[in-house]
């Protein structure tokens, strides 16, 4: 596997090839994404959640960030590795955000940053630029503020909401972003600003339209639990693999069957007697 790179991003999109981008937040998975064919890999702050059984991805620290993107970018050297800038440390000031995002970069060795917000952040995403920091956009529904969009819903679906999403990427775009996840849109919007925006549209819950697509991979797996967003499919059923193997290690456990001498030590060792 050739890894992807920010000048691919956009030759895809000029080129109309589709590309995916998934979640991890450990060494084990990030080997596993690195061993398949999706490109991309997002250190989300959404680990607060899948990772850390919190309600919000708000609380996570700079240092939990770090934490978890360092093992992800060794176990992954195949795949573009994009850190998730968590709630409060890009915020307070274009300084604040040059130095959190700096620290990201320099203790990870990752790929690039995320952070959420549309026009009032391109300034900040611009003096990241200029510092020489790439940038990923994140718009529509941004879960570090989701209490003051009203919640996780769906967002952009009044004809003003719509407008101001492409206004937010347009935005974006100018400052010198290099792509935008936009989360939880109607696929009518996805398709819009895929077709207004010229740098890549990375959609998570907006429709299939947008040039990328973005999953947890928990989610995608199906190993998180009960919690299942509507734009969320599962390729696979990992939690009752998980399940079932553990199931089996413990009957094998209780009836005496493992640890057989396949899995044993059979050396022939004389122990007197004490
Ligand atoms: O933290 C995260 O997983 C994200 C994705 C939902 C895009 O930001
Ligand atoms: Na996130």
């Amino acid at each position: 596997k050739k890894k992807f790179t920010i000048a691919d991003f956009q030759k895809y999109k000029n080129e109309g090839k589709k590309f995916s981008y998934v979640t991890a937040y450990d060494y084990t998975t990030a080997s596993i994404v690195d061993e398949s064919d999706c490109e991309v890999i997002l250190v989300g702050d959404s680990l607060a959640m899948i990772m850390l059984g919190r309600d919000t991805t708000v609380g996570v620290t700079l240092d939990d960030m770090i934490h978890h993107i360092k093992p992800v970018v060794l176990g992954a050297p195949n795949t573009f590795v994009v850190g998730d800038m968590p709630f409060g440390s890009y915020n307070a000031s274009i300084e604040q955000a040059i130095n959190s995002c700096s620290r990201i970069l320099m203790e990870t060795n990752c790929d690039c940053i995320k952070l959420e917000g549309g026009v009032d952040y391109a300034p900040t995403i611009n003096a990241l630029v200029k510092a020489g920091i790439p940038v990923m956009g994140h718009i529509g529904l941004t879960p570090q503020t989701a209490t003051s969009l009203g919640g996780f819903k769906v967002q952009g679906g009044t004809p003003e909401s719509a407008r101001q999403l492409i206004e937010d990427a347009k935005a974006i775009e100018e400052a010198g972003a290099f792509s935008i996840v936009l989360e939880c849109v109607p696929t009518v919007v996805g398709k819009a600003l895929a077709e207004e925006i010229k740098i890549p549209i990375l959609g998570i819950g907006a429709g299939k339209y947008v040039d990328c697509q973005v999953l947890v991979t928990q989610d995608l797996l199906n190993m998180y639990g009960d919690f299942k967003p509507k734009f969320v499919k599962h390729f696979a059923n990992i939690r009752q693999e998980m399940v079932n193997g553990l199931n089996k290690f413990h009957e094998e456990t209780v009836n005496g069957t493992f640890p057989s001498e396949e899995y044993s030590f059979n050396k022939e060792v004389k122990i007197s007697k004490l």
